[in-house]
């Protein structure tokens, strides 16, 4: 019996196949369709571990190859990772977003049903609460508007896995909300696959620091926050990894059909603050300017993480100066390397 991850080359999917191999998991199938990512990253992960991982190319919205792959496999339990993850590209693109993050959910979502394969973590975000009153946000939190059709599509993945478990009551899942998954692997290795236009805060930053960008732009100094920037709670790609591995086994013995963790460090950091502490740990400079709030953003948001650390056994390993000097390493790799 097989573990399939879905969007395996990707950032944070690649690093858990790294952290499913470091704990002996075999067996492990990975299928990506390299929209946003590529197929490199096994080389990378084989540096890391020694371990080939088995891969297709598929694309998860084509329900004939979705079937096909559960047809030639026999699949026990999936981690859905594959997804578009830009805020400001979904509000440029909404119906690419609906039509690839939750056209592959239900296609997924199907064939566990007609394979019997019984078992999914969900790559959830914490973009669901929207602009939160109560901080920081539990799991309980009544959810806000969603602020982008990104947002949505998450919002809408979980409630789609809601009236799933009701209907089918075999099946079992784990939604997992992401805080802000920044880093590297600790050896510099692997990291957020490179990207001409950077969306996120910390691929822009580490461009910038690397002369690839002339500047990075603050999105906003006029919010109602410490500094006028916005709040996130950025947390590093191997704790997120290794959250994954935990609630893989608790899956297997959760005495309900569905469960949701938020997986943050539990700190509020704003934009300023992460620019300040990448300058700071990495001795360097960087040329940033504050400028128009974008499209999407909320102003702030962070986690509580009691439930993750209670219900896993999990605690977030990395500070916030360990996700800036794994990020610039895995800068440098690249720049080494190309
Ligand atoms: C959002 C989701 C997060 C998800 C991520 C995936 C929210 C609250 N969070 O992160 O759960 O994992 O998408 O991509 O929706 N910024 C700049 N300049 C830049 C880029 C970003 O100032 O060039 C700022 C943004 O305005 C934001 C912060 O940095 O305040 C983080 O942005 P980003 O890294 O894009 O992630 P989110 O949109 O917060």
């Amino acid at each position: 019996m097989s573990i399939l991850v879905t969007g395996g080359a990707g950032y944070i999917g690649s690093h858990t196949l790294i952290e499913l191999i470091n704990q002996g998991y075999k067996n492990i199938i990975s299928v990506d369709n390299y929209s946003n990512s590529d197929e490199s990253t096994y080389a990378r992960v084989k540096e890391i571990t020694g371990v080939s991982v088995k891969k297709y190319a598929i694309d998860l919205t084509d329900k004939k190859s979705c079937t096909r792959l559960f047809e030639e496999e026999k699949i026990e339990s999936i981690i859905h990772f594959a997804a578009f993850k830009s805020v400001p590209e979904s509000v440029e693109n909404p119906l690419a977003y609906y039509h690839n993050n939750l056209g592959s959910l239900v296609n997924i979502l199907d064939c566990c049903r007609e394979y019997s394969c019984n078992q999914l973590i969900f790559s959830s975000s914490c973009s669901v609460y929207g602009n939160s009153k109560e901080l920081p946000v539990t799991e309980e939190t009544v959810l806000s508007k969603p602020e982008s059709p990104y947002a949505q599509t998450k919002f809408f993945g979980e409630q789609i896995l809601m009236d799933a478990v009701k209907a089918y009551s075999n099946l079992r899942v784990i939604i997992l909300r992401y805080f802000n998954p920044v880093g590297a692997h600790k050896t510099g290795l692997n990291g957020e696959p490179a990207s001409e236009t950077p969306n996120n805060l910390v691929p822009y930053i580490t461009q910038t620091a690397a002369g690839l960008k002339e500047q990075l732009q603050i999105f906003g100094g006029n919010y109602n926050t410490k500094d006028g920037t916005c709040i996130r709670d950025y947390i590093h790609v191997s704790d997120i990894a290794d959250a994954h591995i935990l609630a893989l086994s608790y899956l297997s013995k959760m005495d309900k059909q569905i469960d949701i963790l938020n997986l943050g460090t539990g700190n509020g950091v704003s934009v300023l603050e992460v620019v300040k502490s990448f300058e700071k740990v990495n001795n360097l400079s960087l040329n940033y300017a504050i400028v128009d709030r974008r499209d999407g953003d909320v102003e702030a948001v962070y986690a509580n993480n009691s439930k993750a650390i209670k219900l896993l056994g999990w605690y977030p390993k990395y500070g916030l100066e360990e996700m800036m000097k794994s990020a610039w390493k895995w800068q440098l790799h690249l720049a080494e390397n190309n």
